[in-house]
C-alpha cells in the first residue's frame, strides 16, 4: 500500500493507475478505522480496479465545543487494517495541504437545506464542512466512484445532492450500517462509552425499530411515533436530539404519496453523540 499526503504525489500514482486504465473507488473516512469502515472497503474493492482511502480528520466539520481534539487516531492500526484489506493508495492530508490559506480562508461548498435540519440544527457548520472536504478530496482523487456509510444517512443524501448540482462524475455508493451483536450501529464514538452507557446505547436503535414497527403497522401518526421515540430515549438516560421521519431520498416530511421513508434519530448519552437510521417501504 503506497502512502501519500500530498496532492502531487497522489495524482501521479493515480495517473500511473488509469494509465493502466484501472478504474478508482475512493472511500474517504476520519480513521479509527473499524469493521463498519472495512465492509465500504471491501464493497470499493468489488466497484473498481484500485481502491483510494483517506484518512483526515477534518477539522473544519467539528464546531468549537466538540471532540476535534480528542477524536481517536489510530493510524498504525488503520494501516494495518488497510493493508490487509488490499488498499492501494492511502491519503493522508494535512490540514494545510487541505486547506492552503488556512480553515477561514477556505472556500467552502454549501448544500442548501441541510445546515439547518436533523444534524445541522445542533451542529453548525457540520455539513458546510463535510461538503467543502469531501469536494476537496474528490477534486484530488477524481475517483469514478466513492462508498459511504448509510449510518450517516444525512450526509449520504448532502453528498448524492453535491455530486448532482456540481456535475460531478463520480457515481455514489451507499453501504448499509453494519452493527453490533444487540444492533448498536457501529461508530467509531462507539469507543467514548463506559461499559454501562455502552449497554444502554442500543436504546437508539430500539427506539427507532419501534418507529419502524409502528409504520410497518399502519400507523402514519408521524409526530406522535417521533414523540414517543423521544420519551423512550429519555428514560434510557439518553438527551435526544431529534427522531424524525422522512422521504429517504429527498429527506422531506413525508405527505400522503410516500412510500419509501427513513426513521432517523439522534441522541447524547453520557457526553457521546449517537446516530442512527432505519430505511423502510411502505405501501
Ligand atoms: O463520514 C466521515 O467519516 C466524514 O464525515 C467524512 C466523509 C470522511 C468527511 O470528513
Amino acid at each position: 500500500m503506497q502512502t501519500l499526503s500530498t496532492t502531487t504525489s497522489l495524482r501521479e500514482s493515480i495517473s500511473a493507475q488509469r494509465m493502466q486504465g484501472r478504474r478508482i473507488a475512493f472511500v474517504p473516512t476520519m480513521g479509527n478505522l473499524h469493521a463498519g469502515h472495512l465492509q465500504l472497503v471491501r464493497q470499493a474493492s468489488m466497484l473498481a480496479d484500485c481502491v483510494v482511502v483517506s484518512i483526515f480528520v477534518n477539522p473544519m466539520q467539528f464546531g468549537p465545543n466538540e471532540d476535534f481534539a480528542t477524536y481517536p487516531r489510530t493510524l498504525d492500526a488503520d494501516k494495518a487494517a488497510l493493508q490487509a484489506e488490499g488498499v492501494e493508495m492511502l491519503f493522508l492530508p494535512t490540514v494545510e495541504e487541505m486547506y492552503a490559506d488556512g480553515l477561514e480562508q477556505a472556500t467552502r461548498v454549501e448544500v442548501p437545506g441541510f445546515e439547518g435540519d436533523l444534524c445541522g440544527r445542533s451542529r453548525p457548520g457540520f455539513f458546510t464542512g463535510i461538503a467543502t472536504v469531501v469536494a476537496g478530496l474528490f477534486n484530488r482523487v477524481q475517483p469514478d466512484m466513492a462508498v459511504f456509510g448509510e449510518k450517516d444517512y444525512q450526509q449520504l443524501v448532502m453528498i448524492k445532492r453535491m455530486v448532482r448540482d456540481l456535475c460531478m462524475p463520480i457515481e455514489i455508493e451507499g453501504v448499509a450500517t453494519m452493527r453490533e451483536a444487540d444492533g448498536l450501529a457501529m461508530s467509531s464514538r462507539n469507543g467514548y462509552l463506559e461499559a454501562a452507557q455502552r449497554d444502554r446505547a442500543v436504546c437508539l436503535y430500539q427506539a427507532l425499530s419501534v418507529v419502524k414497527a409502528a409504520l410497518d403497522s399502519g400507523s402514519r401518526d408521524y409526530a406522535f411515533l417521533e414523540r414517543q421515540a423521544l420519551e423512550s430515549l429519555q428514560r434510557a438516560g439518553f438527551e435526544p436530539d431529534y427522531v424524525s421521519v422522512r422521504e429517504q431520498l429527498s429527506l422531506r416530511v413525508p405527505g400522503p404519496g410516500s412510500r419509501r421513508l427513513v426513521v432517523l434519530g439522534a441522541a447524547t448519552l453520557g457526553g457521546t453523540r449517537l446516530i442512527d437510521n432505519i430505511s423502510l417501504s411502505i405501501t
